[in-house]
């Protein structure tokens, strides 16, 4: 990826909207996500610069339908009347009527800020409860304990919304089976729409690896993955979810919670990413630098063309994490003329001689067996360029050069 200004896309017809808010009140050592400490003047600058950022996008998204606003971070409510402001500029500019999906840490989620999310009309929420263990809590460096984390799920699931996601990590240190187990049946309890669970990966610029002084990402153990995996799966079936995606299970006839997998977006605030089926850029991750480029130009750090071949195994990557690969979608996508056989046979057959993908409603489906190995190749590619962009990214507010 190199540093120069795409055009403006104009001619998108279905695209999702991201806002990232790098804000955070304390910094947990292990997270890859771009994020400082929140400080009133930083918010200010930031939110002066989003509602520019805005006005810039404004014009070239006359024509387009959004299918959903995306609202991550950092703790997005770090500043509850801010962000609803940036909200509103977004939902008058973009006429939105679409989902409004948001992450939240269990610490900035009281009982008001419940409601004012939900009167202004966010749909689905993901809370970061990571553990209901207060030793592995602290362990990993959280600013809060397992009943806080429980409690705010609660809040969450009463305050009414159309999908509630719990967010949890395992292979934790200190984490035991029995632990994970207790942490699985804690949020099940709560009524959750959706769990999500992540290994704990180990990024070299996190604060965790330079701790450790790790040169590349470090992977838990694969035989306990497995075996958390395993215990993951058989107890969210027997409670009545089914698996929507590699690491996420959905109760039947949800709504799917869901990050990355809007085929079209754009993104504002620091540390945004854009893929507009021409181009795929980042915006630079440093906050003062964003705002010292907005309102003259947007604050791209980093930019690379797409073709329809990078575009179609994009999509491809996606589909196979969420296990269903329909041919219909493909086709609606990209053309009637193109099939996922004549443009995948290579990658399609042998996992499907493998016994990792079978054939299903038209397209294919990964099996249970190929779910977790199929993974672990995707995996390898997320971190591999998690690591790269990310990390050059939080070294230099505008990198020279990343070779994906
Ligand atoms: C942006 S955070 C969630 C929202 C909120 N900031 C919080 O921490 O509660 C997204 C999720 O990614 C997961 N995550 C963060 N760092 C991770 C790591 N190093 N390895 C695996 N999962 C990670 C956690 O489950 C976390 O809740
Ligand atoms: S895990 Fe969440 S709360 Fe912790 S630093 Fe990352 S974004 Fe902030």
């Amino acid at each position: 990826m190199f540093p120069y200004e795409p055009s403006y896309p104009t001619d998108l017809k279905r695209v999702g909207l991201y806002l990232h808010v790098p804000f955070c009140k304390n910094l947990c050592p292990f997270c890859p996500y771009n994020r400082v400490e929140y400080q009133d003047t930083l918010f200010e600058q930031y939110e002066k610069s989003v509602h520019e950022e805005i006005e810039l996008y404004t014009p070239h998204l006359k024509g387009s339908d959004f299918v959903s606003l995306y609202i991550g971070g950092g703790t997005p409510t770090v500043n509850l009347p801010g962000l609803l402001r940036i909200l509103n500029h977004l939902k008058n500019n973009f006429s939105l009527s679409c989902d409004i999906c948001i992450e939240l840490h269990p610490a900035n989620m009281e009982t008001e800020c419940l409601k004012e999310l939900k009167q202004f009309g966010v749909t689905m929420l993901s809370v970061g409860i990571e553990s209901t263990t207060d030793r592995i809590l602290r362990n990993i460096g959280r600013n809060h304990d397992g009943e806080t984390a429980i409690k705010s799920l609660r809040r969450a699931v009463e305050t009414g919304f159309d999908a509630v996601n719990a967010d949890l990590m395992f292979v934790l240190p200190g984490q035991s089976l029995k632990d994970w187990e207790n942490d699985l049946n804690a949020v099940i309890n709560e009524g959750v729409d959706q769990v999500s669970t992540y290994p704990l990966f180990s990024f070299p610029y996190s604060d965790l690896g330079q701790s450790q002084q790790i040169r590349s990402v470090k992977r838990p153990d694969s035989s306990l993955i497995r075996s958390m995996l395993k215990l993951t799966d058989s107890l969210l079936i027997s409670s009545g979810y089914e698996r929507c995606a590699v690491w996420s299970w959905l109760k039947p006839s949800m709504k799917k919670f869901s990050s990355i997998t809007r085929h079209h977006y754009v993104g504002f605030g620091p540390s945004a990413a854009s893929m507009t089926g021409k181009d795929f850029y980042v915006n630079t991750f440093d906050v003062a630098s964003y705002a010292e480029t907005l309102p003259k130009k947007r604050p791209i750090a980093l930019s690379m063309a797409v073709d329809l071949r990078l575009e179609m195994a994009y999509w491809l990557y996606w589909r196979v994490y969420e296990l269903k690969i329909q041919q219909n979608d493909f086709k609606e996508l990209f053309g009637k003329e193109y099939s996922l056989e004549s443009n995948f046979q290579n990658i399609l057959k042998p996992f499907q001689r493998a016994g990792m993908i079978e054939k299903w409603n038209g397209g294919y489906q990964v099996t249970n067996s190929g779910a977790y190995w199929i993974h672990r190749l995707e995996n390898e590619y997320s971190l591999n360029y998690i690591n790269r962009l990310w990390g050059s990214c939080r070294k230099a507010s505008w990198p020279k050069e990343v070779y994906l």
